[in-house]
């Protein structure tokens, strides 16, 4: 395995040669930078496993160096510890609240830091293989988007759709990250049911719709164990579900079904009748807009909801740009 890389990021000299010397005979790889702009340049050329990061320094401070790291998708899940001679609580709770993960007061203690750098590197080798797990589990909800022939990239277009109705309502980052990730696993179950029921050329029957309605259930108990995926789970698990409680899997009703459900529901439903399926053709979106709206009539979907799927005329048409969705 490499060696763990770590950036040391601070405007003393002196302390920066005191952590080489600790912490490089212990085999990790040492970076270093002398002030917050350094450490932005070296963030920017390699993502280390671990950052050291001192609070006041010239030029920018290590406040600000935090909330770039932890504010950049590619870095986020890099711990941070920060080293301080400031014993005030009210700085470390600033930069606990900008998602520093440790303190170290200066001057440290060598077996307290190697202590903590040691354990919150194996924390960040977990965090690395589960990253790699969940893009594994990404990547099977595209291919078995891709064995429905006839939905092209739906999951994608439908995160989209999901994270701009979230934005129309103001929902937060979590609200929105949640919507995306429902949009490309709603349909992970569907690895359960077969090709020819899939891509059928006609209704189904009724045995094959009972199969074709395992795959939320289906879907949801693949993904149970990630605890990152708790949030999604219910989108995944009720994206059928009918505000007049007739849909499917658990016949949920009204306020038993979430928001951000109701919401992927709804871009679900939309995007099924503006794309091509097996037995028709694609429909515009003023007659997917009309179906829709005879639906809310009838107590199927949220009305507030499906008003703000109004301005899809234009995207639906034109080649969406695909994410970062959020
Ligand atoms: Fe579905």
């Amino acid at each position: 395995m490499p060696a763990a890389r770590i950036l040391v990021v601070d405007d003393e000299e002196g302390n920066r040669r005191l952590l080489r010397e600790i912490l490089e005979p212990l085999g990790y790889d040492l970076r270093e930078a002398a002030d917050g702009e350094e450490a932005l340049v070296a963030l920017a050329e390699s993502t280390p496993d671990l950052v050291l990061l001192d609070l006041m320094m010239p030029r920018r401070d290590g406040y600000s160096v935090c909330r770039e790291i932890k504010s950049d998708p590619r870095t986020r899940l890099v711990p941070v510890i920060v080293l301080t001679t400031l014993d005030q609580m009210p700085d470390k709770l600033k930069a606990i609240e900008l998602g520093a993960d440790d303190f170290l007061n200066k001057p440290f203690h060598t077996l307290e830091l190697t202590t903590r750098v040691r354990s919150l590197l194996s924390l960040k080798h977990f965090t690395d293989e589960f990253e790699h797990a969940s893009g594994v589990l990404q990547s099977i909800a595209l291919v078995v988007e891709g064995r429905d022939r006839y939905t092209g990239d739906h999951c994608r277009r439908l995160g989209q759709y999901a994270v701009r109705i979230g934005k129309l309502l103001g929902l937060g980052q979590e609200d929105l990250e949640t919507l995306w990730l429902g949009g490309i696993f709603h349909d992970l179950g569907k690895i359960a049911v077969s090709d020819a029921v899939l891509n059928k050329p006609a209704p189904l029957t009724p045995e094959e719709f009972a199969v074709m309605k395992t795959h939320p259930s289906v879907g949801a108990d693949l993904c149970k164990s990630m605890r990152t995926m708790d949030r999604v789970l219910p989108l995944i698990r009720h994206h059928h579900e009918k505000l007049d409680g007739s849909g499917y899997p658990a016949g949920l009703a009204g306020k038993e079904i979430p928001l951000l459900v109701r919401i992927i529901t709804a871009v679900d439903v939309y995007d099924a009748l503006a794309t091509a399926r097996p037995y028709r053709k694609a429909l515009p979106h003023d007659t997917c807009m009309k179906i829709l709206r005879e639906e809310v009539s009838k107590g199927w979907w949220d009305r507030d909801i499906v008003a703000m799927l109004d301005p899809f005329r234009h995207a639906a048409t034109s080649n969406l740009e695909l994410p970062s969705p959020v």
